[in-house]
C-alpha cells in the first residue's frame, strides 16, 4: 500500500464548482502511478474518512506537461483542510487517469468512482463512513 503526507494545498477550486471538492497534496518526485483509489485518510493525529483520490495531471484541462498532484475528495466530510497535515493511504486501485472530453463526462465517472469507494468502503472500514459532517475537523482556523 502506498502512503502519502502532506500539508493539504489549495486547488484550481473547480473541484467545488462541479460538486467535487478536493484536498490537494504536492507530490515529491516520482514514485506512485497515476490512477484513481478508494483511499483511508487521516488529518492531523485522530480524525479518519474515505476518500476517492486521484494521482495525475487532470488531462481534462491541461494538455502536455500540466502539475502533477493527490487530490483526495473526501466522503461524508465538509470541513476546510487548508494547512491541515493530511496522510492518504491508497488502498484500492479503482482505474487509470483518462482524459475526458466534457465536464459532463468527467462528473459522470466521479460519481461512479465515488461510488465504488463506497462500497469497498462498506466492505472494509464501514465505520468510516456518514462520519465527519459537524465533525470540528477545520473549523478551528
Ligand atoms: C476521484 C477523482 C478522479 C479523477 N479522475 C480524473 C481523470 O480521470 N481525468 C482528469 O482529467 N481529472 C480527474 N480528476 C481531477 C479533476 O479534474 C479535478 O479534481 C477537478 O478538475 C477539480 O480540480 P481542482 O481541485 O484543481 O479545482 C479526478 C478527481 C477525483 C477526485
Amino acid at each position: 500500500m502506498t502512503v502519502v503526507e502532506g500539508i493539504v494545498e489549495h486547488g484550481d477550486a473547480r473541484g467545488r464548482t462541479i460538486g467535487f471538492p478536493t484536498a490537494n497534496l504536492p507530490l515529491a518526485g516520482p514514485g506512485i502511478e497515476d490512477g484513481v483509489w478508494a483511499a483511508q485518510v487521516r488529518i492531523g493525529s485522530q480524525d479518519r474518512a474515505v476518500a476517492a483520490v486521484s494521482v495525475g495531471r487532470r488531462r481534462t484541462f491541461y494538455t502536455g506537461e500540466g502539475p502533477r498532484l493527490l487530490e483526495a475528495h473526501l466522503l461524508d466530510f465538509d470541513g476546510d483542510l487548508y494547512g491541515r497535515t493530511m496522510r492518504v493511504e491508497l488502498t484500492s486501485r479503482l482505474r487509470g487517469q483518462q482524459s475526458f472530453s466534457s465536464v459532463q463526462a468527467l462528473m459522470e465517472q466521479l460519481h461512479r468512482d465515488v461510488e465504488a469507494t463506497r462500497e469497498w468502503a462498506a466492505a472494509h472500514c464501514p465505520w468510516l463512513l456518514g462520519q465527519g459532517r459537524g465533525a470540528t475537523v477545520g473549523q478551528s482556523h
